[in-house]
């Protein structure tokens, strides 16, 4: 038994995908987040930088007595996965192979689509992965970064969200994806949207909750899961708390969320 918290990162309000789930599937676990706000969007970010401010970030929450860190963030998995589970002295689990593997498991995956940021699409970080997992699927990718915006702007459910969302997916017309893995962490709050393009055929895989069941297998498998309690949550933003209160409360469907800004590096 392990009741330290676990400890949640991403560049924003994306990583609460990974929260909800977390606190359905496991929820006598406590949890720390962070999302950066404040340096957001990380999809535009060299690998370096993203780096850096993962390491801040995953200081800070060891500071919080983590007992494990998820990267809830598809581009600083990408960045910065091997580089933080290689230097922090806790288990680190990025959200790119349980999305991948999420999709291998359901019964048509020969095409699967994958969208992310920018970053994310122009690093094959899906594809490099799901080939080293089955080398026959066809994997087509593209780059959705508006789509952290509308996100952030509190937009998901706008008419003006679906219309973009529309156009830019125009893209999948005719390719047959089986699947769609929603590569980055802000996009099922774009799940509405997103389903009403690509319709109800092609399922849609939400890599961050995902995650949550390598999460699960890991702390069964150390004897690290929480004793039987009701699990704690505090909400770290490097932006604006209110902000970050206005799409995380309606998300998490609690209007009782403990938010603090912090500050990070300089
Ligand atoms: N939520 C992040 C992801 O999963 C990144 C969004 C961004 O900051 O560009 O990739």
């Amino acid at each position: 038994m392990d009741n330290r918290p676990i400890g949640v990162m991403d560049s924003g309000i994306g990583g609460l995908t990974a929260v909800k789930a977390l606190q359905q599937q496991l929820p006598n676990e406590s949890i720390e987040f962070v999302g950066d706000q404040a340096r957001l969007p990380y999809g535009v970010r060299s690998s370096e930088e993203i780096q850096l401010f993962s390491t801040q970030i995953a200081q800070f929450l060891l500071h919080r007595d983590i007992k494990l860190l998820i990267i809830a963030c598809n581009t600083a998995t990408a960045a910065a996965l091997p580089y933080l589970q290689n230097s922090l002295p806790i288990p680190v689990i990025g959200v790119i192979e349980p999305g991948s593997e999420a999709a291998l498991r359901l019964p048509a995956h020969k095409v699967i689509g994958v969208i992310g940021t920018k970053k994310t699409i122009e690093d094959q970080a899906y594809s490099d992965t799901i080939h080293r997992l089955d080398s026959s699927v066809k994997v087509i990718g593209l780059a959705c970064q508006e789509f952290v915006t509308l996100v952030e702007d509190d937009l998901a459910g706008s008419q003006q969200a679906q219309e973009e969302v529309a156009d830019k997916l125009t893209f999948f017309d005719g390719q047959n994806v089986d699947v769609l893995i929603l590569g980055c962490t802000h996009f099922p709050l774009l799940e509405d949207e997103i389903s009403n393009v690509m319709g109800t055929r092609v399922p849609l895989i939400d890599a961050g909750a995902a995650t949550i069941r390598n999460v699960e297998d890991l702390l069964v498998r150390k004897n690290m899961l929480a004793q039987p309690n009701k699990g704690t949550a505090h909400f770290y933003t490097t932006g604006n708390p209110e902000k970050f209160n206005e799409v995380a409360s309606k998300w998490l469907n609690n209007e009782h969320l403990k938010i603090e800004k912090i500050e990070l590096g300089d």
